[in-house]
C-alpha cells in the first residue's frame, strides 16, 4: 500500500524558522502540498515570495492560534479536516520580557487550541512541536533531551510558557515529536543575521561598552545555533515515523563556546577596527550572580539612563549565563548522522556580518 501524500498544517511560517522549514520540506519532497496558518495574509505574500515557494502546493488560511478553533470559520475547517496528514507548529511569541499571561496565550494557549482542531483531523498522524532548550529554566548541569523537569524556575515568562506547551503535547495522546533548539543566532556559511534577538542585543550592549558586568563563570558554555542546521534538522526529521514520542535538543551541544572563549575571539574580531579599538573598552567582569544582583541595584539607584534601560534588558536572559548548562544531543546527532557545527567554526564570520550592517543602531529597538 502505497503512503498518501502528505498534507502538512504549519504554523509560524512567516518567521524566522518555519519558512526555512516549509522551504526544505517542499523542496525535499515534491508531493507534499501545505497549508500554513497566518495573522496576515500580505504579509505572507511578501514571505511566500521572498522563500520562491514552488507555485501551487502552499494554501494559506488567516487565523490566530490565541484564539479557540485558531479563529477558522467552519468553511476553512471541513478542508483542512479531509486533508492534513501533519502538523509542524512553529508559531510562537520569543519576547522574553512578556508578562507570563502575555507568553501563555500564544505559547500554551496556542497549543491547545491548535491540538484541539487538530483532534478533528482524522488523517492526521504526525505533532512536531517546536519547543526551545530553554525550557530547562533554572536547572544546570547537563540536560538530558528525555527530561521534562520544571522543578528549577524559569529565568523568564518565554521558558516557562514553553515549559508548559510541551506537556500539552506530550500528554495529547498524539504521535509526537518535540524538538528543542537553543538560541538561532545566524547563518552558518556567511553569518549573516536575518532576525535580531537577545543575543544580538547583549552584544550591542558589550560593543558600545553597556554591560561591564555578566554574572557568569568563565567556563560556562554558550549554546547557539545557526539557523540553517535548526531548519535542516526540523525538515528532515519532522514527519520520521522512527522519532514518535522523542524530544530532540537542536544545541551545539559540546560544541558549544566557554564565556571567556566567546568574549576573547569577540574582543579579537571588533579590536581590529581601530576606532573600536581606540575606545579601549574593557571585557566585561565575570561574577556570580548575587554581586550581579547587587549590581544591578546599584545601577538602578545610581546609574545614567542608558546604563538603566541596558542593564534592566540583560536581566530578562542574563540570569541564564549563571546557570551553566551542557545539552546533551545524542539522540538529534544519531537522528542526523552529526552534531551541530561547533559555535567557533562561524562565531566571527557572524561578527564580521554584524558590524558590516551596522547592527547597534538596527538592534537598538528589539526587544528582549
Ligand atoms: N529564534 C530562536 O532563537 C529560537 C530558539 C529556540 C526555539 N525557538 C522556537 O522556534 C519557533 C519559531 O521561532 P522563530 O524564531 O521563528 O519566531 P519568530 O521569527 O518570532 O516567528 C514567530 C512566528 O509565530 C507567528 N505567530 C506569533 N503569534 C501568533 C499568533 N497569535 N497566531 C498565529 N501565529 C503567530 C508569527 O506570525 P506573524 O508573522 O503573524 O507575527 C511568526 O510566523 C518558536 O516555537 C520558538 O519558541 C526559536
Amino acid at each position: 500500500m502505497s503512503v498518501p501524500h502528505e498534507v502538512v498544517f504549519f504554523t509560524g511560517a512567516t518567521g524566522l524558522v518555519g519558512g526555512d522549514v516549509l522551504r526544505r520540506m517542499l523542496a525535499a519532497d515534491p508531493a507534499l502540498r501545505a497549508v500554513v496558518l497566518v495573522r496576515d495574509a500580505g504579509r505572507w505574500e511578501q514571505v511566500s515570495t521572498r522563500l520562491a515557494l514552488p507555485a501551487g502546493r502552499v494554501g494559506a488560511v488567516v487565523g490566530d492560534v490565541t484564539r479557540p478553533g485558531l479563529g477558522l470559520s467552519a468553511d476553512t475547517r471541513v478542508p483542512l479536516a479531509r486533508e492534513i496528514t501533519a502538523v509542524v507548529h512553529a508559531a510562537a511569541d520569543v519576547v522574553f520580557s512578556r508578562p507570563l499571561a502575555v507568553a501563555r496565550a500564544v505559547n500554551v494557549a496556542g497549543v491547545r487550541h491548535l491540538l484541539d482542531v487538530a483532534a478533528g483531523w482524522p488523517r492526521l498522524r504526525r505533532f512536531a512541536h517546536v519547543s526551545t532548550a530553554f525550557v530547562a529554566g533554572r536547572r544546570v548541569g547537563r540536560i538530558l533531551e528525555g527530561e521534562e523537569r520544571g522543578d528549577a524556575g524559569w529565568v523568564n515568562a518565554y521558558e516557562q510558557s514553553k515549559h508548559e506547551a510541551e506537556w500539552l503535547v506530550r500528554a495529547s495522546g498524539r504521535d509526537w515529536v518535540i524538538f528543542r533548539p537553543s538560541t538561532i543566532v545566524c547563518d552558518s556559511a556567511a553569518g549573516g543575521v536575518t532576525q535580531y534577538n537577545a543575543v544580538h542585543l547583549g552584544l550591542r550592549l558589550l560593543h558600545d561598552s553597556l554591560a561591564p558586568m555578566l554574572p557568569a563563570a568563565a567556563t560556562s558554555a554558550i549554546d547557539v545555533v545557526p539557523r540553517d542546521y535548526v531548519a535542516a534538522a526540523i525538515a528532515v526529521l519532522a514527519l520520521r515515523q522512527d522519532l514518535a514520542g522523542r524530544t530532540l535538543q537542536l544545541c551545539a551541544g559540546s560544541g558549544a563556546l566557554p564565556v571567556d572563549e566567546l568574549l576573547d575571539v569577540t574582543w579579537r574580531a571588533w579590536s581590529r577596527r581601530p576606532e573600536w579599538r581606540r575606545r579601549g573598552i574593557p571585557r566585561p567582569v565575570l561574577t556570580d550572580i548575587a554581586t550581579y544582583h547587587r549590581f544591578e541595584l546599584a545601577v538602578e539607584e545610581t546609574g545614567d539612563s542608558k546604563l538603566r534601560q541596558a542593564v534592566r534588558a540583560l536581566s530578562y536572559f542574563a540570569p541564564q549565563l549563571a546557570l551553566p548548562k551542557a545539552f546533551d544531543t545524542r539522540a538529534a546527532d544519531a537522528a542526523l548522522g552529526g552534531p551541530a557545527p561547533a559555535v567557533r567554526t562561524y562565531w566571527a564570520r557572524m561578527l564580521e556580518h554584524l558590524v558590516s550592517v551596522g547592527w547597534c543602531e538596527a538592534v537598538k529597538g528589539v526587544a528582549a
